[in-house]
Formats: structure tokens, C-alpha cells, sequence
């Protein structure tokens, strides 16, 4: 590692010329033959001046989107820029509730990742209650032999359509749920299935900022990673849908769903 460094520090030097600078503007002129490298006014430390190199970037804005929920870096050591799983510990949101998400740095790989951490909320004023309605299994199930979609006013609005008839909209119903704002998220449903401990027509959620998928758990295999459940979409009445962890939403996106109530 510290070779490497040396190497790189030596490689950005001796690429860089010897301009000096005050800022980025001072380094316009200059001309960085490798790919996605920009020429930068790098200071050392509180310098008011500095020398124009050719570098990939200086901070977390200078670095390409990354994709597949993980976040981009500016490496401060080597400017160059990386992908994590997190930065900081405001990424880390796939926590149970009453958990906190703490983005931490592995010692070997030094990689970056998410840890969930503490019971911080065991003090809450009311403990959120698991939605249970496996008792509404012939339910779920009768709708989707009607294939007809479900429809119920405590869930949001189809987009540009005057139907209630969401994902959530078929939860909500048969369960007699709250709507998603009161809901919160459980256990995971792949660690769940690991052990066993998950029945079978348990209302289960994806929680992402948007874009969310509810469903009803039918079957899981945890070391094939295949989760199959009944759902509805917007567009598709009660169906049966089988979800891996190449699909979208994936099978680990999927969570227990607690009340608020
Ligand atoms: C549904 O829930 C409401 C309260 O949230 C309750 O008043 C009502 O009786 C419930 N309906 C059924 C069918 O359980
Ligand atoms: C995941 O599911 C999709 C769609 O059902 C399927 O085409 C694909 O082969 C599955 N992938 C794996 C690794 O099982």
C-alpha cells in the first residue's frame, strides 16, 4: 500500500509540471493526456499556493455516479475516485427500526460498509406493532384467482389514474392496515426466511425513499435467494410473482412491516 502511494504521488508529480497556482482557474491551460483526468491546482496542507496536476479528482463531486445504491468518493490520499456501500452513516438506512445504520471502514480491505448498531429507541412512548393477517390467506388468495385488481382509499392513486389500487392498496385492504406513512420497517424477510421464522401470507415491504413494492409473503429459498409473493402492481391485478436478488425490487429489499399506531 505505502508503495503504492509513493508510486502514485511520484506518477502525479512528475505528470503534473510545475505550474503553481492559486486555484483550478490558474491550471485552464493545462493538458492531461489520460482519460478522465483534470487539471487541478493541488495544494499541501494551508498553502495559499499550490502546483497544477493532473488528477482524477479533488472532491466527491468531481467523481461519475455510481451505480447499484452505492456512493461515490473522492479519495483524499490518491484523488482518485471509488464506489462504497456508504460514506457516511446517513447512507446506511436498511436498519430496523429502533437500529441505527453506522457506515464503518473494514481493516483489511478498507473498504467501507454498513453496520446496524444498538437498540437506540427501546424508550419510544408506544413500540410499533407488527401487521399480522395470515388469517386473511383465503383472501389474498381469492383475489388472485378473480384476478381483479384491489382497490382502497387509505392508499395512494395510481399515477395519472383516479384508482387507489397500488401494491399498498392490496395490504392495506386485506389487512386493514393504516396507509404506508404509519408503516415502519421490520426484520429483514431474507433473514427471516434464513431461520425459518416467517408464515406464510405475512404482509411484507420494500423501504426505499420511493418506489416501493408490498406484497404478501408466499415461499422463500435463502440459499437460492428466490422469494416468490403475492402481489398487485398498478398496472397488474393479484398475481404471483417470483423475486431474486437480480430482479427489481430484490428479494433483500424486502422487510416486515410494523404499525405505528
Ligand atoms: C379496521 O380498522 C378500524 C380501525 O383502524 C376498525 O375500526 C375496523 O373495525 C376494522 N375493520 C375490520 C373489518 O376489522
Ligand atoms: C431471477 O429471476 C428472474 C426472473 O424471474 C430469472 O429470469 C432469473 O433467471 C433469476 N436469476 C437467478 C440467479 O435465479
Amino acid at each position: 500500500m505505502k508503495l503504492a502511494y509513493v508510486l502514485l504521488l511520484y506518477i502525479v508529480i512528475v505528470r503534473g509540471g510545475d505550474q503553481s497556482c492559486h486555484n483550478d482557474h490558474d491550471c485552464r491551460h493545462g493538458n492531461c493526456d489520460g482519460h478522465n483526468l483534470v487539471y487541478r491546482c493541488l495544494k499541501t496542507n494551508h498553502d495559499s499556493s499550490g502546483q497544477c496536476q493532473c488528477l482524477e479528482c479533488l472532491t466527491n463531486h468531481d467523481c461519475p455516479h455510481c451505480h447499484d445504491h452505492q456512493f461515490q468518493y473522492c479519495s483524499g490520499r490518491y484523488y482518485t475516485c471509488g464506489c462504497e456501500e456508504c460514506t457516511h452513516d446517513i447512507h446506511c438506512t436498511n436498519c430496523a427500526v429502533g437500529q441505527t445504520g453506522k457506515c464503518h471502514r473494514h481493516h483489511d480491505t478498507e473498504r467501507k460498509f454498513c453496520q446496524c448498531e444498538g437498540n437506540a429507541q427501546t424508550t419510544t412512548v408506544k413500540s410499533p406493532l407488527k401487521l399480522e393477517c395470515s388469517h386473511r390467506k383465503i383472501s389474498v388468495i381469492e383475489s388472485i384467482a378473480e384476478n381483479l385488481h384491489v382497490e382502497d382509499n387509505r392508499a395512494e392513486l395510481c399515477p395519472d389514474t383516479t384508482k387507489h389500487q397500488t401494491s399498498e392498496a392490496f395490504v392495506i385492504n386485506k389487512c386493514n392496515s393504516t396507509a404506508r406513512s404509519s408503516w415502519l420497517k421490520g426484520e429483514s424477510v431474507k433473514s427471516l426466511c434464513s431461520s425459518g421464522s416467517i408464515t406464510q401470507y405475512t404482509p411484507i415491504s420494500t423501504f426505499h425513499q420511493n418506489e416501493n413494492m408490498a406484497a404478501f409473503f408466499i415461499d422463500c429459498s435463502a440459499s437460492n435467494h428466490e422469494l416468490k409473493v403475492a402481489v398487485q402492481t398498478c398496472t397488474d391485478p393479484p398475481y404471483i410473482l417470483m423475486l431474486n436478488e437480480t430482479t427489481s425490487p430484490k428479494m433483500s429489499d424486502f422487510h416486515i412491516i410494523l404499525q405505528q399506531l
